[in-house]
């Protein structure tokens, strides 16, 4: 059967059947009305014969009033009776118990490589036509091992990239959003759900600084899909519909996430028109820069609109001086984007919010709850401070949708490009139902002293003549560091020593770390860094963490 349904019920324009256009004929013979679409046709054909007199048609296409009588339909495959329900949960409910049991025990690298691939490869099943043999336990069997095959995402030891979440709340929120599955893509459908995501996006635009009563918050997959949005709002806001954007230049620094480049690209500008901006000795934006490269392209003719700053970028955790940005964005008529995927969530916390300085006098803010709020992935949220910029750009009508009338409360597909989403609001509002808001502005209090405590350790090491050196501090919850650069040494070998140093210390599997490279003199120096993240990593960590650097080191040639 054709995935397309349409594929059934068009048949090609050439074969009509005889009778069907006989049909349409005699039922509008004199008006001159635009041809009706064939499935139109035979609608009304089928509509006006009896039952008994519809023929199945040999061939292709048959219309899908006409089925054949087959077998009985089974009703019930799909709807488990109450007996089967309550096994089955009980056996996830065990299965996941257990899965949080043995969370900080496993090994902080995961099994991924050559490794994971064979694992993976020996969990798979073929999907057949019929239930997996061994039923839920059987199922649950491959979920763990094709589970083990991966990075230990969700670990404490896990401090690559940015960690993540998944906290215990919002699975049990998504397993009741899911199983209820109501349409929360128009405030009318279920203002009940929507309700309850409206106070959280309220909630977080007043402590990200958006008070006034227009502004609006969507939450999105993630931040490349919130970056993407706002982007797609600060080019409407700019250009409207004209659809030219040849000449649109957008900001960003040199240092700023790859998903800018990607949105650039998927919102019909060209990659060349995104400007890459230097940044100062701490990673940060160089704002005297971006004053230069606007003003020289405008003498250009080119119609600079968009400023994207960081509220910490991934390589380093750099905050871009958000304040002064702005002031410029304001003088210059520029949308200011911050992406604050990693470190918008810091605003939360007292120390964070004063680290952020300037982030409320952006245009449009985004940061993700999978991250900074230790949600599970696909929990991103974007805020925009004229909301009604954000449904501007977003604006969709369509026939269908009439039944959907005008609700005092914001609609999720007005706002962005969803319509059918997952309700995601509930994987927030049930963790801060259950903890309250400050054991989030704790747990990230204590994300930014951890990030010191490991800082004030690999200073300890230096002065006590360790050859490391520090290459960022943090100014939110990472660190970069590495090895010094031998005298005369080649660039390639340094980076060697520091990959070996990282390899070393994700061997002893307590805690994973990742690498990226920053600009040196001759070229790009493999550095690694430490994100502290997770809801999961304490203090023991990073001492953990820190006696295996020494572990490490005791293995490199200086
Ligand atoms: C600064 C920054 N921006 C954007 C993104 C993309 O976010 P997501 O992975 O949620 O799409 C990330 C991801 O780590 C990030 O660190």
């Amino acid at each position: 059967m054709p995935l397309d349904p349409d594929d059934i019920r068009t048949p090609p324009p050439s074969d009509p059947a005889p009778e069907v256009e006989l049909e349409a004929r005699a039922s509008k013979p004199e008006l001159r009305l635009p041809e009706p679409r064939l499935i139109d046709r035979l609608d009304d054909l089928h509509a006006n014969q009896p039952v008994a007199a519809r023929a199945i048609p040999d061939g292709p296409a048959p219309h899908p009033f006409v089925s054949p009588l087959g077998p009985p339909i089974d009703h019930g495959t799909l709807e488990p009776d109450a007996a089967t329900r309550s096994a089955w949960m009980q056996a996830v409910s065990e299965h996941t118990l257990e899965l949080l049991r043995t969370i900080p025990q496993r090994p902080a690298a995961g099994r991924v490589g050559a490794a994971g691939h064979a694992l993976a490869q020996r969990h798979r099943a073929p999907i057949g036509e019929q239930a997996i043999d061994g039923g839920i336990e059987r199922a649950l069997e491959l979920i763990a091992g094709s589970m083990d095959a991966s990075l230990e995402t969700a670990g404490p030891g896990y401090l690559a990239y940015v960690p993540g979440g998944g906290l215990y709340a919002a699975g049990l929120a998504d397993l009741i959003a899911d199983v209820g599955n109501r349409f929360t893509g128009y405030a009318m459908a279920a203002p009940g759900f929507v309700r309850l995501e409206q106070d959280v996006l309220d909630w977080l635009l007043r402590e990200f600084g958006f008070d006034q009563p227009g502004a609006r918050g969507l939450l999105t997959t993630g931040s490349s899909l919130a970056n993407f949005t706002a982007l797609v709002t600060a080019r409407h806001h700019h250009f409207g519909d004209r659809g030219d954007y040849s000449r649109a230049m957008v900001y960003t620094s040199t240092q700023a996430h790859h998903s800018i480049a990607k949105a650039v690209r998927m919102v019909g500008i060209p990659a060349t028109n995104l400007r890459a901006v230097q940044v100062d000795e701490l990673f940060r934006m160089d704002v005297e820069d971006l004053r230069r490269q606007i003003e020289t392209d405008r003498h250009r003719g080119l119609r600079p609109f968009c400023v994207i700053a960081a509220a910490g970028t991934t390589n380093t955790g750099a905050v871009d001086p958000m304040a002064e940005i702005a002031e410029l964005c304001r003088r210059e008529d520029l949308w200011l984007h911050v992406d604050g995927a990693y470190g918008g969530a810091f605003v939360l916390a007292a120390s964070g919010r004063s680290r952020l300085r300037g982030i409320a006098e952006a245009d449009s803010i985004c940061f993700d709850p999978h991250k900074g709020m230790f949600l599970p992935y696909g929990t991103g949220c974007l805020l925009v401070r004229d909301g009604s910029r954000l449904a501007a750009a977003h604006m969709g009508e369509a026939d269908y949708l009439r039944d959907f009338d005008e609700s005092s409360m914001p609609s999720p597909a007005q706002l962005g490009p969803e319509l059918s989403r997952p309700f995601r609001g509930l994987r927030l509002w049930l963790p801060l139902m259950l903890h309250g808001a400050k054991a989030f502005r704790d747990a990230l209090e204590e994300k930014l002293a951890l990030a010191q405590l490991c800082t004030e350790g690999l200073d300890r090491r230096i002065a006590a003549g360790k050859p490391l050196e520090i290459v960022a501090r943090p100014q939110l919850s990472t660190v970069a560091f590495r090895l010094r650069r031998g005298p005369d040494e080649r660039l390639d070998d340094w980076n060697a020593r520091n990959v070996a140093l990282m390899e070393r210390i994700n061997g002893r599997n307590r805690a994973y770390l990742s690498s990226t490279v920053l600009p040196v003199i001759d070229g790009l120096a493999v550095t690694v860094r430490v994100c502290v993240m997770s809801f999961r990593t304490h203090r023991e960590r990073i001492d953990a963490l820190l006696e295996d650097l020494d572990l490490a080191l005791a293995g490199t040639t200086a």
